[in-house]
């Protein structure tokens, strides 16, 4: 066994749909992991499919990130060395009637957690960021890293301020950490683990799909070619595999970095695309008007990714599209 594989990590939200596929990316390359939930959204039957396919028990924490005490057992308990920091409330729209609960959860429990991992001799810490930070950019131009960031909402807010602790954390020598800022996250690698949350728009498309209701697309009069946002949507095999990378790094890296494929589509293109590879091509699509808060164009700036980390996605968004539909 090599040093790497002696060495523990804890991925928190592992039972989520990111923290599951970088489980099996963990697991796939050999590596221990303990798996930390409070399964406040996270399935439980994602694990235990992750411990079917590879044929292993995975340790499993049920415990809130807030949980002080639980924390720091299971650091000592499986020797951790290294985390995965996916667990978060994620709902934007939530975030904007509940802002002190996604603050103590994604920034002050991050920042708890960070503190604690520092006494525990934890080296590594990749934490899950978002495109939210960006806010509503006041130009058509691809989201750099060194470029402004400008949350409009709680959620994007909470995840900045947790950045901030993450370099702080990278600054302590022999440390290793980044904040990896996803884009709008599509695609699985398992029907078992596809994503389940009711704001995404692939969720949103299979379930209105399901139950023969009409898909209503928010905004048709952006300043975009077809008049809808544009995103940048990648793929979850991509992100787990951009951790992987991460977690193998003895080097230390750039303190964020956006995990996207550096071009848009609209969200009518992926509601076409998804239609036709549903074989359902004649689905009512409706419009409403456009939500406030929502930037017309977001795209990501792949250059620190690809050059400095030598990250590429692999996945079109009809590759991933097709993992679901
Ligand atoms: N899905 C996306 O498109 C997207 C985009 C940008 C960033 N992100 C970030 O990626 C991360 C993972 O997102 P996801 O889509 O897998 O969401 P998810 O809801 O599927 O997974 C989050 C997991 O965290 C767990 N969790 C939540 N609060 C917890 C707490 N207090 N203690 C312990 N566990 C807790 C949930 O039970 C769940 O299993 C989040 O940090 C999210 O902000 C996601």
């Amino acid at each position: 066994m090599s040093a790497s594989n002696n060495q523990c990590w804890l991925i928190t939200g592992g039972a989520g749909y990111i923290g599951s596929h970088i489980a099996d990316e963990f697991l796939t390359a050999g590596k221990n992991i303990v798996i930390y939930d409070s399964l406040y959204k996270g399935l439980k039957s994602r694990i235990d499919y992750l411990s079917k396919m590879h044929n292993t028990t995975i340790n499993f924490i049920e415990a809130d990130i807030r949980d002080e005490a639980a924390f720091t057992a299971a650091l000592k308990d499986f020797k951790v060395t290294g985390i995965v920091h996916t667990a978060a409330l994620k709902s934007v729209e939530e975030s904007m009637s509940k802002r002190d609960e996604y603050l103590e959860v994604n920034y002050h429990a991050t920042k708890r957690m960070l503190e604690i991992a520092k006494k525990h001799g934890v080296t590594h810490f990749i934490f899950s960021s978002t495109a939210a930070v960006y806010g509503n950019p006041s130009s058509f131009t691809a989201c750099e890293e060194a470029g402004p960031t400008n949350p409009i909402n709680p959620y994007g807010e909470s995840k900045l301020l947790a950045e901030a602790e993450v370099s702080n954390f990278a600054s302590v020598v022999g440390n290793i950490a980044t904040s990896f800022r996803f884009f709008n996250v599509i695609g699985t690698g398992n029907p078992e683990l596809l994503d389940n949350s009711t704001s995404n728009l692939v969720p949103i498309i299979q379930e209105k799909l399901k139950s023969h209701l009409p898909i209503t697309i928010f905004g048709s009069g952006y300043p975009t070619p077809d008049g809808t946002c544009i995103r940048d949507y990648v793929d979850v095999r991509d992100i787990a595999t951009a951790h992987l990378l991460a977690a193998n790094s003895n080097k230390q890296l750039p303190s964020a970095m956006n995990i996207g494929t550096g071009h848009g589509a609209s969200v009518k293109e992926v509601i076409d695309l998804a239609l036709q590879i549903a074989g359902e091509p004649n689905a009512q699509v409706l419009t409403a008007d456009g939500r406030s808060g929502d930037p017309a164009i977001l795209f990501a700036s792949v250059d620190l990714v690809e050059n400095s980390f030598g990250f590429k996605c692999r996945y079109s968004l009809e590759n991933s599209l097709r993992s679901v539909f």
